[in-house]
């Protein structure tokens, strides 16, 4: 007698594009189920962990976490498997049926149309921050120049920002793309190729950096954008350690070549309609993104834009704050600006969250007004305290915060990015 066959399980494995991929993280922060881990080389998917919610796709800077290979369940590609990967593996053909079948199951496990995955059904959307950008962004260009067709640019700028007499070595670098268009928009990132390879042999890959300079150019109407670069000298835990990247962009002179891929990003961007206030949280070369949204602001109010921003910036001293001469020269009526120096001599250590605080009657109006949108970047300690000053704030100013911040990312109106 003929036994029924076994049913052949099918599923549309999530993976992550290593030629894409940036290694930002964004992904493995944003994951609510820990479905996503790295090592030193790649970024991966845990096949078994994985339920397709989704999460992770929008954050994305450069579209490599929408990847997906249909496998039989039982082959699905292991974590170790992916960490060797240089490059996808080709799509294997299954067989019609089982093609058909996963489409079925995967459709029935993901709940129906995946579009609806990244809320919960009380339309939560599990993630810190927006998946969305404001209503009124510009379309961002994304992915113009990928790993395999990367593009060179001419530094046509490189100097200190901060102190010479400081252990801070922060740089605005400016680089130029000649006929090469390059669009961008303020809150996206490039990325760039250090010249060498790694200890395994195969070439660094690219780090990040958010561009400083408006979508118009670090000088209006050039093919130009700045960049605001720290160089690393110490690891996270303060280990001496020499950051292959920001240490060789710090070491550039005019007229070197750089070979850059992207731009990236396509939610941390800013509103478009000239009524909107900015609330920009920073520490660090985190003000790269608040600069060039800024610097814009600035260009679209000499034509009428009257939206409000408030600034918080936080650094070690205010010679190794980015910017500060530039900053302090700005029209008080254009920007309020509330600086948080923690390691000034004689003074009491205060962050951003402190300064934030002593504001918090004029933060809370901010919170209540819809036209607000909030920015927040820099380093990734600052993320958690951010957020709860900000509930701290609204709920001592009757605000609901877990309404007001599910609404807030609901309608693209906070946007987190810290490393
Ligand atoms: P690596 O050689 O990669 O690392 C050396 C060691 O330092 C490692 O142990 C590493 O864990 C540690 N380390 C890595 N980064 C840091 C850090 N920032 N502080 C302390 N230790 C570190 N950087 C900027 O300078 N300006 C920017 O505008 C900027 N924007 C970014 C935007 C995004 C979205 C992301 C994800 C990152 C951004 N970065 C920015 C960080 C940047 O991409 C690099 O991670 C950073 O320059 C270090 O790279 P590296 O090659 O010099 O160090
Ligand atoms: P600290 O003096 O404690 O390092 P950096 O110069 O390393 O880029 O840091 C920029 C600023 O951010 C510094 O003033 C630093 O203070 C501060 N900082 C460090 N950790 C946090 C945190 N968890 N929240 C807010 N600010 C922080």
């Amino acid at each position: 007698m003929n036994m029924p066959a076994a049913p052949i399980e099918v599923i549309e494995q999530h993976l992550i594009d290593p030629e894409i991929c940036i290694r930002c993280n964004t992904c493995e922060e944003t994951c609510p189920i820990d479905a996503i881990t790295h090592d030193q080389n790649n970024y991966v998917v845990k096949a078994d962990v994985c339920n397709g919610c989704m999460a992770c796709i929008a954050p994305c800077p450069t579209g490599a976490i929408d990847s997906w290979r249909t496998v039989f369940k039982a082959q699905a590609y292991g974590i170790d498997e992916q960490f060797g990967w240089d490059e996808l593996p080709p799509q294997q053909a299954i067989g019609e049926a089982a093609t058909a079948s996963m489409q079925a199951s995967s459709a029935e496990s993901l709940g129906g149309d995946v579009s609806d995955i990244d809320a919960d059904a009380d339309g939560s959307t599990q993630t810190r921050s927006a998946t969305v950008p404001p209503w009124s962004a510009a379309k961002p260009y994304v992915n113009l120049y990928t790993h395999k067709a990367p593009i060179q640019a001419t530094v046509v700028g490189n100097y200190r920002l901060t102190d010479a007499s400081t252990e801070s070595d922060i740089r605005h670098i400016v680089l130029d793309f000649g006929a090469i268009p390059f669009p961008v928009l303020e809150g996206q990132s490039i990325g760039i190729f250090p010249p060498g390879a790694a200890r395994d042999g195969k070439p660094h890959h690219a780090r990040q950096y958010s561009v400083a300079s408006p979508r118009n150019g670090e000088r209006p109407g050039y093919n130009n954008l700045s960049l605001t670069v720290k160089r690393v000298t110490h690891d996270h835990e303060g280990n001496v350690a020499a950051g292959v990247c920001s240490n060789y962009l710090c070491d550039l002179r005019k007229g070197d070549v750089v070979t850059v891929i992207g731009p990236f990003g396509s939610t941390f961007l800013m509103p478009n309609h000239p009524h909107s206030n900015l609330l920009m949280i920073c520490t660090g070369t985190g003000s790269a993104p608040m600069r060039a949204m800024t610097e814009y602001r600035r260009r679209r109010r000499l034509r009428g834009a009257t939206g409000k921003l408030m600034l918080f910036f936080g650094a070690r001293t205010k010679d190794e704050l980015p910017y500060f001469g530039p900053l302090m020269n700005l029209p008080k009526d254009f920007i309020d600006t509330n600086l948080a120096f923690s390691r000034t001599p004689g003074q009491p250590k205060r962050y951003v969250q402190d300064v934030m605080r002593e504001r918090a009657v004029d933060i809370a109006q901010w919170l209540a007004d819809e036209q607000t949108y909030i920015y927040v970047c820099g380093l990734r300690g600052m993320e958690e305290g951010v957020l709860q000053v900000l509930q701290e704030i609204a709920q001592r100013n009757g605000l609901a915060w877990a309404a007001l911040w599910e609404r807030l990312k609901r309608e693209g109106r906070l946007h987190v990015e810290t490393y």
